[in-house]
């Protein structure tokens, strides 16, 4: 089938990849041009697992183009994705900001001169699908046509670090449309992924809407919800790791998303649990859980900082290293990651140095991050200790986990470290002779 997705983002060039993957045709468009550029030049603009490899093979297979040429190109597609950002307003940082899944629907409206379904992939508000929809009929009325389409859902769930293995194995596929045109075509596009016994769940769009959501608040409140029997071991001399695991066997729970540390973060969970507490209120209605689940984050992400003060007595004058930028472990994206929080909290306390080091995150925390000339960019996790009065492990990546103790210690200054993720045994640092801190243990 021909298909055209708007946005090369993590959610727009992975659905577009593994589309064209199983044998679609598709043509993917973004407004910004240098990433475009990068594409037809073979390079992929966001690290991710696997990614390029696949880019690679369906652009040589002729089943993957990419384009700024919306207004041509949206002719291609009979089913037009779109997949742009939903980041928080400006003015309003609770608010998902709709302007550029405006503007998509907007393109469409204007230029289709044939059926076609337009479909948001991209997280949206509950109501936005009806929202898309009126764009759409204006735009086509203001050309005097009566164009026919449809909109329908299909929210991503795929996770940032195992993206193309979660969208080509999915456990689910939630499609949301009202006519059964619509769904028709939803299942011939997906039709491909009941190999691997995929669930497909066809519902209304506003039911589609709101899964997204639900799915990502749960997650984060499982998050707020171990951080806080966390915080609480530690007064009552209790040990998250242990609670976490035995709490994780029973089936009614699971292990997963039970890992007590220094909050949420990313691109996904933080905007879409304040985005469905603001839905909320303009339906009058308050999320009581979900509201604790966002304030019990935003305080846990300021825990790291808070425990070093208490430890250092001052932050004044002190280099602190920090390993890890990324929100989590495989992906580049720092956009609100808890490392934005630290480092802004380490320069409110007049640190005389942030030495930093990520194995893929280092030029997005340059581009996202503070700019500071105090945030010193090294070239390994060794290189950050030199003289360093503390050690702040941020993201669990694997090359963490068995550090180099006797070289650590020879190269710090002071023999502080704050493991934020809870990866290194107490003992095992203790003998290297280091003070260590850690979460609910
Ligand atoms: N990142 C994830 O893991 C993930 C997972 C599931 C769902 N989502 C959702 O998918 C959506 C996209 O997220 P993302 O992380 O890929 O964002 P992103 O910021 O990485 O990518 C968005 C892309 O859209 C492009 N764009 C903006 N306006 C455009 C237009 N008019 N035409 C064409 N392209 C345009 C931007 O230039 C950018 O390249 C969001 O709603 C997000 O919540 C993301």
């Amino acid at each position: 089938m021909k298909l055209t997705i708007f946005g090369t983002g993590y959610a727009g060039l992975v659905s577009g990849t593994c589309l064209a993957q199983v044998g679609h045709d598709v043509l993917c468009i973004d407004i910004d041009a240098s990433k475009i550029d990068q594409l037809n030049n073979g390079e992929i603009p966001i690290y991710e697992p696997g990614l390029a490899e696949l880019v690679e093979r369906n652009v040589k297979a002729g089943r993957l183009r990419f384009s700024t040429n919306a207004v041509e190109w949206i002719k291609h597609g009979i089913a037009i994705f779109n997949a742009v950002g939903t980041p928080p307003d400006r003015e309003n940082a609770n608010k998902a900001d709709l302007k550029y899944v405006q503007a998509v629907a907007e393109t469409f409206g204007q230029n289709i001169t044939e059926y076609k379904v337009f479909i948001n992939k991209s997280t949206v508000p509950v109501g936005t699908g009806k929202m898309c929809e009126e764009i759409i009929k204006r735009a086509i009325y203001a050309r005097e046509k009566d164009t026919e389409f449809d909109v329908a859902s299909n929210p991503e769930f795929l996770r940032e670090g195992t993206a193309v293995q979660d969208f080509l194995s999915p456990d689910r596929i939630v499609l949301g449309s009202s006519t059964a045109r619509a769904k028709k075509i939803l299942d011939e596009i997906y039709r491909p992924f009941e190999r691997t016994h995929t669930q497909i769940l066809h519902t209304d769009i506003p039911s589609a809407e709101l899964i997204k959501y639900a799915a990502n608040c749960f997650l984060a409140t499982k998050i707020s919800f171990i951080n806080d029997i966390a915080n609480f071991s530690e007064l009552a001399g209790a040990n998250i790791t242990d609670i976490a695991a035995w709490l994780g066997m029973d089936p009614r729970i699971g292990r997963n998303f039970l890992s007590a540390g220094l909050g949420y973060g990313g691109s996904c969970l933080p905007k879409d649990v304040k985005a469905l507490i603001e839905t909320g209120k303009e339906y009058w209605y308050e999320f009581q859980v979900i509201g604790s689940a966002d304030k019990v984050n935003e305080a846990q992400k300021k825990i790291a900082v808070q425990k070093l003060t208490h430890k250092l007595g001052s932050l004044s004058g002190k280099t602190i290293s920090i390993w890890g930028l990324a929100f989590k472990p495989e992906t580049d994206d720092v956009r609100e990651a808890v490392s934005m929080t630290v480092i802004d909290d380490l320069l409110e306390g007049w640190v005389e140095q942030i030495r930093v080091f990520d194995p893929v995150a280092m030029e997005s925390m340059k581009f996202f991050g503070n700019r500071s000339d105090k945030v010193i960019y090294c070239e390994s996790n060794y290189e950050t200790l030199e003289d360093s009065d503390a050690l702040m492990l941020l993201t669990e990546w694997d090359e963490f986990f068995a550090p180099d103790w006797k070289s650590m210690k020879k190269s710090m200054r002071w023999n502080l470290i704050l493991d934020g993720r809870n990866i290194w045994h107490k003992n095992i640092v203790e003998d290297y002779g280091f003070e260590y801190i850690m979460i609910g243990r």
